[in-house]
């Protein structure tokens, strides 16, 4: 049997100063989806993620919280692990940096190196940054301040080891000349190239200044240098300081995945470091950008980040890691909000994929039975586009697409491939073929067609929305796991006619932004028990509520009947203080004034909505958002998850109720 292509990727080592956030997310979940698409290729994928747990940062972290850092490390790596658990994150080694074996990879490390000629004693003096965990040579007596990330930095002087990395300049030169692709996008691998061209200095690689690391074995008052420990994390993961098997097998790694802030370590000081101990640098380092928010990158120090908890808690991990993948291009830097995570959910998965879905899968229900259709190619696939060429024309965009690291737009291509499947109905009017029985065999062929197509969205949505594909999969009658499915091989016409399709589901319920809002600001819910069975029906997340109530289905006039909607006008609004998004509204609806929060404040401006007449829910439970009352909720489309609102063109009377 020939041996399957391997591809071992890492994710960065994170720090365990604190809870994971969105930017932890981000790296991961593009790391797994990348060893999802590659495992669904037949590959051999090893996908390494772990801790980097040594270092000032981590000691100062763990005594501000009163623990020893050992005990730090291990609360915080739980809280990682856990996290990657909720996101269903299916890595294969996870390797902290106070593990044995990975103090014996980085003092073997350290030994080859020194023997080989590239470790020398000497004295260090300079300007040290505790938050990069690096001297900044920039910074000088008048500008003490840390050319990254703007903090004092401090002076130290200190005995210390040097790594000779003036040394590999040239190699390295050559390297990124014959290995264009060593860091991608290209952009960065011009700067990485021209830094190095630049000059090199040594590069202190031992500190006596602290404790919290791991001994230099010959000197133990120097401990090593956290990113020297920490970039070797990748290979003690394999076992390179002890039996070294997995080593033989994964190295040199396929795709280290990095943000664009720790390029500089990963693709100059790492292969040096790698070639100074005779050994291959990786294949690949991809740098993704940065979330920003508020046009800053979102960090801990910053306090504008969410944890992985907090976002868990909102939202599935399908729209988070919709979001991610789709809203920015692996190297450039996106802007992270709730409601882009919303108007993505909503606009893309559930109108546009889980319509078609729940569309096509109701059809075959009430037409054939639930029996997937036989198809005639007499009946043509016209009018409406050639689906079957179209699907076949994006599996192999999608693949060259995902194989460039292109993955939002491999997305847009299977977007265009939904676009195209929902234009191929409506040009079909299958509800008219229904009412023709000479049309049945042209009605089947415009079904099968349009579940073929699924079946193959689900396959290339598979590495993306893991749990969405599998519901549309199962769905659709297929049986076992989508992610089984070999994508190199995805062809059309693999659904049989003749298969029960499964229930029909909605596969992506649409998200209630004011609900989410709202269970945002509410206090944490009280623990009725410890089983999950016990928990009170609002403990769910407002995902998973609408899932269960369907939202997506229709509902009887009785229903909508309930919702009393009415004319409103807006007689005085306000900002609520603390909140750009938040107006205050009083609005008259013909009985009372009503006061009304409404998520429209970066779309509206207060002034100008006064003498408004608005659409107002009237008979909503009132609620509370930011701590004041709302009494009712005026309705407004969302555009790309902008609030337009709902206004009349013909005069109306304040009052009058919408049916
Ligand atoms: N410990 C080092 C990495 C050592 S690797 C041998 C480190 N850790 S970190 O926890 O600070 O950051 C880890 C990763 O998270 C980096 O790739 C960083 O770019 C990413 N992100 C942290 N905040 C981010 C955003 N706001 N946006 C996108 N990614 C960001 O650096």
């Amino acid at each position: 049997m020939p041996t399957r292509k391997r591809f071992f990727l890492t994710t960065p080592l994170y720090y365990v100063n604190g809870a994971p956030h969105q930017g932890h997310a981000y790296s991961t979940i593009l790391a797994d989806a990348i060893a999802r698409y590659h495992r669904m290729c037949g590959e051999d994928v090893y996908l390494l993620t772990g801790t980097d747990e040594h270092g000032l940062k981590i000691q100062r972290a763990a005594a501000e919280a009163g623990l020893t850092p050992q005990d730090f490390c291990d609360r915080i790596v739980a809280q990682f692990q856990a996290a990657w658990k909720r996101l269903g994150i299916q890595y294969d080694a996870f390797i902290r940096t106070t593990e044995d074996r990975h103090t014996a990879s980085v003092q073997r490390m350290f030994e080859v190196i020194r023997k080989n000629g590239f470790i020398y004693p000497g004295k260090y003096s300079g300007w040290y940054c505790v938050s990069c965990e690096s001297y900044a040579s920039e910074a000088s007596e008048e500008n003490r301040n840390c050319p990254d990330c703007g903090r004092p930095t401090e002076k130290l002087t200190e005995d210390t080891y040097f790594f000779k990395l003036s040394a590999f300049q040239k190699q390295l030169t050559e390297f990124y000349r014959d290995n264009k692709d060593f860091v991608l996008p290209p952009t960065r691998m011009n700067e990485i190239a021209s830094f190095v061209k630049g000059g090199l200095r040594d590069l202190s690689i031992t500190r006596t200044t602290l404790t919290w690391g791991i001994p230099v074995p010959f000197d133990p008052k120097h401990v090593i240098y956290v990113w020297f420990d920490a970039l070797n994390g990748y290979i003690s993961a394999l076992d390179y300081g002890t039996d070294g098997k997995l080593f033989k097998k994964y190295w040199p790694a396929r795709t280290q995945l990095v943000g664009k802030d720790i390029l500089r370590f990963h693709a100059v000081y790492w292969p040096a470091f790698l070639m100074a101990a005779g050994l291959e640098p990786p294949r690949q380092v991809l740098a993704h950008g940065w979330w920003l928010s508020g046009g800053e990158k979102i960090s801990k120090s910053r306090h504008n980040f969410a944890t992985v908890d907090e976002l868990c808690d909102l939202f599935e991990p399908d729209s988070l890691r919709y979001f991610f993948l789709r809203e920015a291009p692996i190297g450039g830097d996106g802007t992270f909000s709730l409601d882009g995570i919303i108007g993505r959910n909503n606009s893309d998965l559930a109108n546009d994929l889980g319509n078609l879905a729940s569309r096509c899968l109701k059809m075959v229900e009430t037409y054939f039975e639930g029996i997937l259709p036989e198809w005639f190619d007499q009946e043509g696939v016209q009018p409406g586009g050639d689906l079957r060429e179209f699907s076949r024309e994006t599996i192999r965009l999608f693949k060259e697409n995902f194989q460039k690291n292109n993955i939002s737009r491999a997305l847009e291509n299977v977007w265009e491939l939904i676009g195209s499947a929902n234009r191929y109905i409506v040009s079909n009017e299958p509800w008219k073929l229904a009412r023709d029985p000479a049309q049945k065999p042209r009605l089947g062929t415009v079904l099968y067609n349009s579940c073929e197509t699924l079946r193959v969205l689900s396959v290339l949505l598979a590495p993306i929305v893991p749990d969405g594909a599998q519901r549309l999969w199962t769905a659709l009658g297929c049986s076992g796991k989508v992610s089984d499915v070999n994508i190199v091989k995805l062809g059309w016409g693999e659904l049989r006619p003749g298969t029960r399709i499964g229930a029909v589901q909605s596969i992506y319920p649409r998200l209630e932004r004011e609900k989410l809002i709202a269970a945002i600001q509410q206090p944490e819910p009280a623990t009725i028990g410890n089983s999950e069975k016990e928990q009170p029906e609002k403990n769910k997340k407002p995902a998973e509520e609408a899932r269960a109530a369907n939202t997506s289905a229709r509902v009887s006039i009785e229903e909508f009947a309930r919702i009393e909607m009415r004319v409103g006008l807006v007689k005085h609004a306000e900002r609520v203080p603390g909140s750009d998004k938040l107006l205050k509204l009083q609005i008259d609806i013909g009985t009372e004034v009503r006061q009304v929060v409404a998520g429209i404040g970066k779309a509206y401006q207060p002034e100008a909505l006064v003498g408004r007449k608005v659409a107002v829910v009237v008979n909503l439970n009132p609620a509370k958002l930011m701590g004041v009352d709302s009494d009712g909720m005026v309705v407004a489309a969302s555009e790309g998850g902008k609030p337009v609102l709902v206004s009349f063109v013909e005069e109306v009377k304040v009052g009058s109720r919408l049916k």
